[in-house]
């Protein structure tokens, strides 16, 4: 376990997302009616950055092309909702997102990245 401070809580408010670098890896933080969550920052589409993802309720929408992910679990939700589950090339860009453990203390946001 490596907890890493990422965020104090007042810089995502409800309904808003962070995104972070950090050396290799990528975090997007999102706030989701005060409850934190932390998943991996490149969206598995076409490994593009989620830096500026927007959040519907419990969605996490990428900004390239709108593909949208479970906050809670890090699994697609669009386009997996509406096409073919045994389409093959759907399968191998609906992949979902690592998500990680987040922990609220005093205000800071801390982030287990392992
Ligand atoms: S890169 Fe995220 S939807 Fe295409």
């Amino acid at each position: 376990m490596a907890l890493q401070k990422l965020a104090r809580v007042e810089e995502i408010p409800p309904g808003r997302t962070k995104f972070f670098r950090l050396g290799s890896k990528t975090v997007v933080l999102a706030n989701r009616a005060g409850q934190m969550y932390a998943l991996q920052g490149i969206c598995p589409h076409r490994n593009n950055p989620l830096e500026g993802a927007i959040l519907w309720d419990h969605l996490l929408d990428c900004p390239w092309h709108h593909f949208q992910y479970d906050v809670r679990t890090g699994e697609n939700h669009f386009p997996r909702n509406v096409y073919p589950a045994d389409l093959p090339r759907l399968q191998e860009q609906v992949r979902p997102l690592k998500t990680y453990r987040v922990e609220v203390k005093e205000g800071d946001v801390w982030v287990d990245l392992e």
